[in-house]
């Protein structure tokens, strides 16, 4: 159920939201699936909604830095001085996972002892945050492993019962990336986004290299696993195979820039960005996969760009959307 952000509406939502049930509110980096994240049975909703495995935890966002420690425990001086600086990254797309405070379920953390924290900073996420007065435990708002949602109208395909406030399209495009600060000493990014390692390093004021890279070994975010974010097509990189040696079939192409000029018989072809600006390619990455899925391919063939800045965020997603099944 798709609704205009009235006042009204935001009022709604909040309540809805007080009351234990599911909204899906825009955020900058993708649509969330909220409730209350104080509240387990509520909670186990969004787990059955999305179909997710109850050993991934969920996001609680709150709506101001001030209400950081309602969630998560501060303990150290070390700790509190990395949060006071990583908090001038907020709001935006960023996680912080962070030791956590009791009275936040173990649903919420699949029982782990930390909690992953964001302030977003869409206007709507904010104003029903801020009228909800709650944290709000919220994944993404798309089915367990597929495509995240960048728009409502993706949100209403998998969730047509659920309340949607309808943001537009999400300006960033992909999930926030996610820094672990539980060892202060050796913070650790655990999923890239669209705040890269160099600012992350800035505000922390220390050099780049004194932050650690998504770990291998066992998997501490969804984001992590080898195949996710992943359509029912298969995808392939451009620049891994040859288009003239392939079979006759049905074949999409999502392009980064105009200037790719390819004489190729594709099926679809679907540029992202004129001049193929990172930002742009962020931003309508997640549509193009959804569309070009919806088309009954039978093979998505993607470009690929530079992994500098949120270019990094990008390959990630499509390296992990075109895994083979594992
Ligand atoms: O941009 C975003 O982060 C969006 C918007 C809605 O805020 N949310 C999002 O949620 O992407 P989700 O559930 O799709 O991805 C959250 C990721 C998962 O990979 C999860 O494993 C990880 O965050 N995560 C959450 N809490 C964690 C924790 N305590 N330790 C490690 N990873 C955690
Ligand atoms: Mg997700």
């Amino acid at each position: 159920m798709i609704l205009t952000p009235t006042a009204e509406n935001i009022a709604l939502c909040a309540s809805q939201l007080r009351n234990g049930e599911l909204v899906s509110f825009p955020t900058e980096t993708v649509y969330g699936l909220g409730t209350s994240a104080l509240d387990t049975k509520a909670v186990e909703k969004i787990f059955t909604a999305k179909g997710r495995p109850s050993n991934n935890p969920l996001i609680v966002h709150v709506s101001s830095i001030d209400l950081i420690e309602s969630v998560a425990l501060i303990e150290s001086e070390n700790l509190r001085t990395s949060l006071n600086r990583i908090s001038k990254l907020w709001p935006g797309p960023l996680t912080v996972v962070l030791p956590k405070k009791r009275n936040v379920p173990d649903i919420v953390s699949a029982s782990l002892p930390t909690v992953g924290v964001r302030i977003p900073s869409h206007p709507i996420a904010k104003q029903l945050l801020e009228a909800a007065g709650i944290p709000i435990a919220g994944p993404s708002a798309n089915k367990s492993n597929y495509v995240s949602a960048t728009t409502a109208l993706h949100v209403h395909e998998s969730f047509p019962e659920i309340p949607i406030l309808d943001g537009g399209a999400c300006s960033v495009g992909i999930e926030s990336t996610i820094l672990s600060l539980i060892d202060p000493e050796t913070p650790t990014l655990l999923r890239y986004g669209a705040i890269s390692k160099e600012k992350i390093a800035e505000a922390l004021g220390v050099p780049s290299d004194a932050i650690q890279d998504v770990p291998d070994g066992p998997v501490l975010a969804a984001g992590m696993m080898k195949k996710h974010y992943a359509p029912k097509t298969p995808i392939k990189f451009l620049s891994e195979i040859d288009l003239w040696e392939l079979p006759p079939m049905r074949i999409g192409f999502i392009s980064f820039s105009e200037h790719q000029h390819l004489d190729f018989d594709f099926h679809a072809v679907y540029t992202l960005s004129a001049n193929g600006d990172l930002n742009d390619i962020a931003q309508r990455l997640f549509a193009a996969l959804r569309e070009q899925d919806s088309l009954e391919l039978d093979l998505i063939v993607v470009d690929s760009c530079l992994e500098t800045g949120i270019g990094k965020a990008i390959m990630d997603r499509l390296r992990r959307a075109a895994a083979k099944d594992v």
